[in-house]
């Protein structure tokens, strides 16, 4: 069974975890937006909940995964067949208002969550919100994390009888300009 086969079982921890994201995204996406998805595998998370005239870069390592994430794409989407760990193909749609980190921090180093999270003023509006995911207790370096790096938290969901936590957080320091060729996380 592959990852995401258990996106389609109703009730799994993932299928669990798709409605919390999509409940924090949906206030979010009330109108067009500019939005990252970061490590997007097919999308199903944000390219339902768009609204006509956003502007969205998936950046998706997997090109299987990414071919599914651009045929339900609609326009204004440009889903990357590439590597999400670094800004390079973040260039056309930063500053985004919204940006999903879904299935990173679990997957990185600590060290590489932290220069992430430094990094997104970069790559966010004033303002700009982050929905990630982070499984069990790791979740609380990920909320730490953003605390230092000027994020106030606006929601965090940890079911007792599941080990996925959902955060969402929005960014309150000034924004910082982008820049290509940084290095955010290497996948482990
Ligand atoms: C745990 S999954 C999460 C996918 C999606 N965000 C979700 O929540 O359904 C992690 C995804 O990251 C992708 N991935 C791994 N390394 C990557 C990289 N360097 N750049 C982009 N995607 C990557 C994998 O192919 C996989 O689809």
């Amino acid at each position: 069974m592959r990852w995401h086969d258990e996106y389609d079982i109703p009730g799994s921890s993932l299928a669990r975890r798709l409605e919390v994201v999509r409940g924090f995204l949906r206030p979010l996406l009330d109108r067009p937006r500019r939005v990252i998805s970061m490590c997007a595998g097919d999308g199903r998370d944000v390219l339902p909940l768009l609204p006509s005239g956003s502007r969205a870069v998936l950046v998706e390592w997997d090109p299987a995964l990414a071919d599914r994430a651009r045929q339900s794409a609609p326009s204004g989407v440009t889903v990357v067949t590439g590597d999400a760990g670094i800004t390079d193909p973040y260039a056309s749609v930063a500053p985004a208002e919204v940006l999903l980190a879904c299935g990173v921090f679990g997957n990185i180093p600590y060290a590489d969550t932290c220069r992430t999270i430094e990094a997104l003023p970069t790559l966010l509006t004033p303002g700009g919100t982050v929905v990630w995911t982070r499984a069990g207790s790791g979740a609380a370096e990920v909320r730490d994390a953003f605390a230092r790096s000027g994020f106030e938290e606006l929601a965090f969901s940890e079911p007792a009888d599941a080990r996925f936590r959902v955060g969402l957080h929005r960014l309150r320091r000034p924004a910082k300009p982008f820049a290509a060729g940084v290095r955010l996380f290497t996948f482990v």
